[in-house]
């Protein structure tokens, strides 16, 4: 395919790769994505206000406390899918020269092997106190209570992931950028690119002249920025491409 043998001399090219990745990336391990058109996206069956939104866990924290325990469990009985594992081989195989950035908050990255994954939205696996701010991590499933206790001074704790309305972490913000902007090659990766400042990576990368390849089942409103949409799954693309 020329579009792929295209996309391998931009990597081939490049000095420095940033991989941006969303939650396509673990469509094919069978977690549910947000948004696209598979029928069982999660913001057509659920209500971000209520479930990702400080407002909406300050109204029924044990509400969005089952969703997110339902959601452990699920990411809990998964397994890295070839995407995962042909990132890690290719960011082991160029390393130090391959940042990987995700989105997504199932861990299934680091599980694959992969190293300094930067998380921009947290992480499933940890908690954080609402009194005392302490994170801890977590990885009982189901948790045994809910909303669960602070194991140090018994305040609420909350998912340990960010939801609309709240900033970024800033120390893996930081890393993102850095990464899209020294990057000559950026890979997109199941992400609707949608969802900013994330999606804002991607024109930070372009304005520093690097060549952004799209991988996604469909066209994305990044697609006619993109220099090359590679149109497929992401646990098939990326094998190829990467090999
Ligand atoms: P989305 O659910 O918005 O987008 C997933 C993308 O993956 C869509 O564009 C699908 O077409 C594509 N896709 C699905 N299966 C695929 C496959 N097998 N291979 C390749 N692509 C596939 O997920 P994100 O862009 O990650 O934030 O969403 C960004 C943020 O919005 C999430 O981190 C989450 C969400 O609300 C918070 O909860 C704060």
């Amino acid at each position: 395919m020329a579009d792929l043998a295209q996309a391998r001399e931009w990597l081939d090219a490049a000095g420095r790769v940033a991989v941006l990745t969303g939650a396509g990336v673990s469509a094919e391990s069978g977690v549910p994505t947000f948004r696209g058109h598979s029928g069982d996206a999660l913001w057509d069956r659920y209500s971000w206000e209520e479930l990702a939104s400080p407002e909406g866990f300050y109204r029924d924290p044990e509400l969005v406390w089952r969703w997110y325990d339902w959601r452990r469990g699920l990411v809990a009985q998964a397994n890295p899918n070839p995407a995962h594992h042909a990132l890690a081989g290719y960011q082991e195989r160029r390393a130090p020269s391959v940042v990987i950035v995700t989105q997504n908050v199932d861990g299934l990255h680091e599980r694959s092997g992969s190293l300094d994954v930067v998380r921009l939205h947290g992480s499933l696996w940890s908690v954080r106190c609402t009194r005392c701010h302490r994170e801890f991590a977590d990885e009982r499933v189901p948790l045994p209570e809910l909303p669960p206790r602070c194991a140090a001074c018994q305040g609420m704790l909350r998912p340990g992931v960010v939801w609309f309305g709240e900033e970024l972490p800033e120390r893996e913000w930081i890393a993102a950028q850095e990464a899209a902007a020294t990057a000559q090659a950026m890979l997109v990766v199941g992400t609707s690119a949608a969802v900013y400042p994330a999606a804002m990576l991607v024109p930070l990368a372009q304005s520093n002249r690097a060549k952004v390849i799209e991988i996604n089942i469909e066209e994305t409103p990044l697609s006619p920025r993109a220099d090359l949409h590679l149109q497929g799954k992401a646990g098939e693309v990326l094998p190829e491409l990467l090999k």
